[in-house]
């Protein structure tokens, strides 16, 4: 068995594939975005990304072989995202999969999108995390803390209440105008602006217990944004009174809604490393504070580089490969599943 494996992932608005050599060595990773397809939209339209997909998916795959110079027959296996994620999404992935490994006499194996984005913080320096850890999700879908024990188990600890981190980024990106994915549009505005500008609510359980959510915020947003009555129509952008300064002190309080979780959660688990993941661990912002704050109080933060903290198929095929030298096999039944 060679250890070069194809991933091919496929859950939301990206098509991508990547070549990886035992799990940490990317030799080739394509990603091909649909951001201006769903731009319109402020948010993934679920019909228009299968399409999309079912466009895109055998140049990408191609284009992965191509760039790292190997053919299907050299490949060890395939490993392919089949949850969580959009099903007529997952399926356009899933079946590119299981025809290449079909028709090429090849293993294949079904990755979880999220331990793989989990793992995508381990991969560029193999070796150094060491286990048990804690793990923040933090993507456009996901926003929860996990226990993993191993690249292979994770347990999950404690989840949003309603939107995830990412979502709240779109949504409000969207009501201050601004284009999609919000993220970075908001991380740019908030250059401009004072993070202290604004007190918007920062989250709290009732009972004290761990845990995440971001409606609060973003009603406030929506409050002030159309002159504190919900109901009126949202103002054209430059009407919105001090955008820039709603920018920053949104973005403080999102990065303080995942710090503070974050670190209490290391600390009741005992651990001494953090790992951080999904498209929302590009946020500057979050990696300065989540970074200082954790070493204050003895933990190691890791982040993924930015190309392989949004979604991306190298974090599958080095998943993957973990799977396969576990000795993991899927069958032709493996299904997409949204959760
Ligand atoms: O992991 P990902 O690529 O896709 C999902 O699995 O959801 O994450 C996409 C999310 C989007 O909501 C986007 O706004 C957010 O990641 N994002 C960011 C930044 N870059 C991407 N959020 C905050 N700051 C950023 N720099
Ligand atoms: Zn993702």
């Amino acid at each position: 068995m060679t250890d070069l494996v194809l991933g091919i992932e496929s859950s939301c608005d990206d098509t991508a594939a990547a070549v990886v050599r035992a799990g940490h060595e990317i030799l080739s990773s394509v990603v091909h975005t649909q951001a201006a397809e769903h731009a319109p939209f402020g948010g993934v339209v679920p019909e228009i990304a299968g399409r999309s997909h079912l466009r895109s998916i055998l140049p990408v795959v191609d284009e992965a072989l191509d760039g790292a110079g190997v053919r299907l027959d050299q490949l060890a296996g395939i490993a392919v995202t089949h949850r969580p994620g959009l099903v007529g999404s997952l399926l356009v992935g899933l079946s590119a999969a299981k025809a290449l490994a079909f028709t090429r006499g090849l293993p294949l194996v079904g990755v979880h999108h999220i331990e793989a984005h989990v793992y995508a913080a381990t991969m560029e320096a193999p070796g150094t995390v060491s286990y048990p850890c804690v793990a923040l999700v933090v993507s456009g879908g996901h926003t929860a803390l996990y226990r993993a024990e191993s690249p292979l188990h994770m347990t999950q600890l404690a989840a949003t209440l309603d939107d995830a981190a990412g979502e709240a980024f779109d949504k409000v990106a969207y009501l201050l105008g601004l284009p999609y994915p919000g993220g970075p549009s908001i991380s740019a505005l908030a250059e401009e602006g004072d993070p202290t500008a604004f007190k918007f609510p920062r989250y709290r359980a009732k009972d004290g217990s761990i845990g995440f959510s971001f409606s609060g915020l973003k009603t406030a947003v929506l409050y002030h944004v159309r002159g504190g009555d919900a109901l009126a129509p949202t103002p054209p952008p430059e009407e919105i009174p001090q955008r820039a300064d709603v920018a920053a002190s949104f973005q403080e309080t999102v990065v303080e809604n995942l710090v503070r979780p974050t670190l209490r959660c290391a600390q009741e688990e005992g651990v001494g490393q953090v790992l951080v993941a999904g498209g929302v661990a590009c946020n500057q912002r979050l990696r300065e504070v989540l970074g200082e704050r954790g070493r204050e109080s003895g933990l190691e933060v890791f982040f993924p580089s930015p190309a392989y903290s949004t979604d991306n198929a190298a974090m599958i095929a080095g998943l993957g490969w973990q799977h396969l030298a576990a000795g993991a096999r899927d069958g032709w039944d493996l299904d997409a599943h949204p959760s």
